[in-house]
């Protein structure tokens, strides 16, 4: 057969044989974040595109080359990139800061990106994300980053596995001064340097830090500790003293600078050792204390994590991690003739409406097609309905695994199914 249409490239079908470890995966993120003080919010999936042209950047990869943009009418629209933006936006758009104190937000949304499709890398990924606004106090970066890794370790992702990285950026008080450090730092080794970070390095010089290509020639461009202003250094100083507390292992990384534009201070990478190859970041983070300002709200600091669902799959794959089995129905409701056929219907819908999970042949099948599908079903119990099941209004119960059968009324077999589950 010729297949006529495919999913676009990068972007992936979730079958249902993968979707329970979706389900397990969203289900504990959500959970995780309920347990730190969280609420959900969901944003739309598309926003103008000035709101990420003005906070992730307009020179950022991620706006100037892999942005998918619409236009409809006047209106210029990109599907979210990432989901911090958004997430402003809508704290900006709701006056959530009136509430007053800090706001924990998270999320579990798609984004999109124009990149070269590779293992860990699609045009269309999907982010647990979580943001807090109003608290600018280390304690608040230091919970997070807690939250993040207590995450990996709930899913049952080893420290050992992991490397979380830690990087200060200062902030517009102290950075410039630091730009123009590695600004000059390129210019002298301008011709070591790839073409990309040679094109870039005028308009946004920290990026060649974080340049795979360029790691040998900028291992000695210049740290940013000297170039601190005091509250930046304080803040990074308090920090790392809340995480050595909290027993949270970390290595500074100079580079980390981030491809995003709007972090101020601190920023963060997880790294997996295994099962992600050269797409090796579970997650990315950071504070962004001038974001909400930028967008048009109140000066209001805030920091936040997106981690990625795939490749977090991808680690929990490589590392064998414990996994949940993919539920299975109870029962499979086995028609014998034709009479028992809308009875074994009937049947299905109670118990269904009782709370068991049920399925039965709708295709009329014979009844050894049928039991093939009960035991192929992985149910416990096949529930047989023949001529004389219907005249005494009983089902015969058959457990697969046993193969013992038991006559049941037809109105007791949800009861019957639920007392067999809550038996030790
Ligand atoms: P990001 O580092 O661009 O940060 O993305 C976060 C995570 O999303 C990455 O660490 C990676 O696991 C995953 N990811 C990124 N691109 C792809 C892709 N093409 N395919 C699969 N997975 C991908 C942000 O997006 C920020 N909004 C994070 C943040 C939240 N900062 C503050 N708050």
């Amino acid at each position: 057969m010729e297949l006529r249409y495919r999913a676009p490239e990068g972007m992936n079908d979730v079958l249902p044989e993968s979707s329970p470890l979706w389900q397990y995966v969203e289900s504990r993120w959500r959970e995780h974040c309920h347990r730190y003080g969280y609420g959900e919010i969901r944003t739309p999936i598309l926003e103008s595109a000035a709101l990420f042209e003005r906070s992730v950047g307009e020179t950022s990869d991620i706006v100037s080359k892999e942005m998918y943009v619409l236009e409809r009418g006047e209106e210029r629209y990109a599907l979210k990139p990432e989901g911090t933006a958004p997430v402003v936006r809508a704290y900006i758009e709701h006056s959530l800061h009136a509430s007053g104190g800090a706001q924990k937000l998270y999320y579990i949304t798609p984004f999109f990106r124009g990149e070269r499709p590779q293992k860990g890398r699609y045009r269309q990924a999907h982010q647990f994300g979580a943001e807090i606004f109003g608290a600018a106090h280390p304690l608040a970066d230091a919970e997070l980053l807690a939250m993040v890794t207590a995450f990996f370790t709930a899913l049952g992702i080893p420290e050992s596995a992991l490397e979380l990285r830690l990087n200060t950026i200062g902030c517009p008080e102290c950075r410039p001064a630091y730009r123009d450090a590695v600004r000059q730092f390129g210019q002298a080794n301008f011709e070591r340097l790839c073409n990309n970070c040679q094109s870039r390095l005028e308009r946004n010089p920290l990026r060649i830090l974080d340049c795979k290509e360029c790691v040998a020639v900028t291992a000695d461009a210049p740290p940013i500790d000297p170039y601190l202003c005091e509250g930046c250094r304080t803040h990074f100083e308090t920090l790392q003293g809340l995480l050595k507390t909290l027993g949270v292992g970390y290595v500074r990384d100079h580079r980390l600078v981030r491809g995003l534009d709007y972090y101020t201070r601190t920023t963060f990478e997880v790294v997996a050792e295994q099962g992600l190859g050269s797409q090796n970041a579970l997650c990315g983070g950071g504070r962004y204390d001038g974001l909400v300002e930028a967008l048009g709200g109140p000066p209001t600091p805030a920091l936040g994590v997106g981690i990625g669902v795939e490749r977090t799959l991808l680690v929990l794959h490589a590392l064998n991690a414990p996994l949940p089995q993919p539920p299975r129905i109870d029962a499979f409701v086995v028609a014998f003739g034709e009479a028992a056929r809308p009875v074994a219907l009937q049947i299905a819908q109670q118990l269904r409406a009782a709370g068991v999970a049920c399925d039965l042949d709708l295709e009329g099948r014979s009844p050894k097609a049928q039991m093939r599908m009960a035991n192929r079903s992985g149910a416990r119990y096949a529930l047989l309905l023949g001529d004389s099941e219907l005249a005494a209004g009983t089902a015969t119960v058959k457990d697969l695994v046993s193969h013992e059968q038991l006559a049941v009324p037809q109105t007791e077999l949800a009861a019957w199914i639920h007392a067999q589950r809550n038996r030790p």
